[in-house]
């Protein structure tokens, strides 16, 4: 059984290679669970009641470098296995999560605060991507190209890119993890994931399933500590070929600029405004579950999360009436109790920044139709508030909520909520309910998103491309896009006779 108890995670201990002097360097065998040369460790707690769960160890400068050493050794060797080998790996270690989902889920929720309906969801979520890759692994196809000569040929080749690093976020502590990890292993790179400080044990519990499974130690390595003295190992490093975060907008701006020196392959999956537009012909039950879903995923802690609402003014008040309702059937609290929706924020920062954007938008002369109050069940729980009459130019309008805040906007023609919902640094998802098909295409078209839900809220799954455009950053995770990120191409031109 993996569980909080039984794991090397209360041991203080990171997954990372070691390279032993005289080691076989043709076996990947090197590596384990080693702990902070120093001793240090960061505390991880439990957003629900604050409690400490676990330390994880704040490895020095050295022992990163050293973990890269090892990511740099070993991933000739993993690329040189065949594609039916890493592909059967990664199956192994699918398999294993799926035994274990509900002591991953339960650590999810410890760690993170999400309702465990929610972490069981995450688990197959994130598995779903393993699975994926693991049969991707065999479909990396070059190709040949008609030469210009007749004594050529043009040959195209797709190789592992090498080395990559994962900087990973604590909203999804699994799913941002096994999406790009997946995808590196598939292609024959190897791996290292620095994930968020909140929500590092989910990561090291992966990691040694991932051991369970038989993915030779280095090739997957997960290292906790101080967030910049690792940013610095994994973005300077010339050893490292590719950096893949998901983030922030403005983190990963820092990262892009701190990658140029050694001009690494990159991935940004950033911030995101995500426009929910209801239409007047839209069936409105249906789009305010839509809405539900697109919003309080995570307790809103989402970066596609329903950001700016508009409603077509005509049908406004008939679909704030029935959302209102739909609002009021959910349920706060710990998220370790079974039947809750929605647990706490993530931490107090995040409590704070909400309850200044509600009452700047309530200073503005915005409507509070439901919720807004501190939730008696824990100090970052809150009653998810409803708000309409918001205005475009509020700073609600204008940045990534991050909480369980709806701010709805009316709106009374097509072209001016293009308009208003294109008018953001942002380009991740945008949302629309509609069943007039000529608007399908003009507003699909229209939205400057990399990714648009028409009559949905729930848009990610495995096979889907996902990412963004605009400063909401490029780079594409799952579907057949996704291995793209993890191969360079080489051009090979053969003189034959
Ligand atoms: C995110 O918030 O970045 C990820 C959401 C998802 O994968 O659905």
């Amino acid at each position: 059984m993996l569980t909080l108890k039984h794991t090397n995670l209360l041991k203080t201990q990171c997954l990372v290679g070691l390279d032993s002097e005289g080691s076989d360097t043709n076996e990947l065998n090197d590596g384990g669970w080693v702990s902070a040369d120093s001793g240090e460790t960061i505390k991880v707690t439990n957003p629900f009641n604050g409690e400490t769960i676990a330390t994880v160890p704040i490895l020095s400068r050295e022992q990163v470098l050293d973990a890269v050493g090892v990511s740099k050794k070993v991933q000739p060797i993993w690329a040189n296995k065949t594609a039916d080998e890493r592909s059967a790996l990664l199956s192994k270690w699918a398999d294993l999560i799926d035994a274990h989902k509900e002591d991953l889920a339960r650590i999810m929720t410890a760690e993170q605060g999400k309702p465990l309906k929610e972490s069981r969801g995450e688990m197959d979520y994130a598995n779903s991507y393993i699975r994926w890759f693991s049969a991707e692994a065999k479909r990396i196809y070059g190709d040949t190209i008609p030469a210009k000569n007749s004594n050529e040929r043009i040959v195209v080749l797709k190789q592992p890119v090498g080395v990559c690093a994962a900087i990973t976020p604590w909203n999804f502590p699994a799913a941002m993890i096994t999406r790009k990890v997946a995808p590196a292993l598939a292609a024959g790179c190897t791996m290292i994931v620095k994930p968020a400080s909140e929500t590092p044990l989910t990561a090291l519990a992966l990691g040694e399933l991932a051991l369970q499974a038989g993915i030779p130690k280095g090739v997957l390595q997960i290292v906790t500590g101080k967030s910049k003295v690792l940013g610095e190992v994994l973005t300077g490093d010339e050893r490292i070929q590719k950096l893949t975060f998901t983030g922030s907008t403005e983190v990963g701006r820092t990262l892009m600029a701190q990658c140029a020196d050694t001009i690494k392959k990159l991935s940004m999956e950033l911030g995101g405004n995500a426009p929910f537009i209801v239409f007047e012909d839209a069936d409105l039950e249906a789009a305010a579950e839509g809405l539900i879903a697109a919003k309080y995923r995570n307790a809103g802690q989402t970066c596609i999360c329903a950001n700016r609402i508009y409603v077509h003014r005509d049908i406004k008040e008939k679909f704030v009436d029935i959302y209102v309702k739909q609002v009021a059937e959910l349920k706060v609290g710990n998220g370790m109790e079974e039947g809750t929706d929605l647990g706490p924020l993530i931490n107090q920062e995040a409590v704070d920044k909400a309850k200044d954007l509600l009452q700047s938008s309530m200073e503005a002369g915005a409507t509070l139709n439901a919720g807004g109050r501190p939730h008696e069940a824990g100090d970052l729980c809150c009653e998810p508030p409803g708000i309409t009459d918001v205005t475009q130019n509020r700073d609600i309008a204008n940045t990534e909520i991050f909480a369980p805040i709806t701010a709805i906007m009316t709106f009374d023609d097509e072209a001016d909520v293009i308009q208003r919902a294109n008018d953001t640094i942002f380009g991740l998802a945008a949302y629309f309910y509609t069943n007039d098909l000529a608007r399908s295409w003009r507003v699909c078209e229209a939205l400057e998103y990399g990714m648009v839900g028409q009559n949905t809220g729930a848009i990610s799954n495995a096979a889907a491309p996902f990412g963004g455009v605009k400063q909401s950053g490029f780079g594409r995770e799952g579907s057949k896009y996704g291995i793209e990120d993890y191969v360079v191409t080489k051009y090979w031109c053969q003189k034959i006779g």
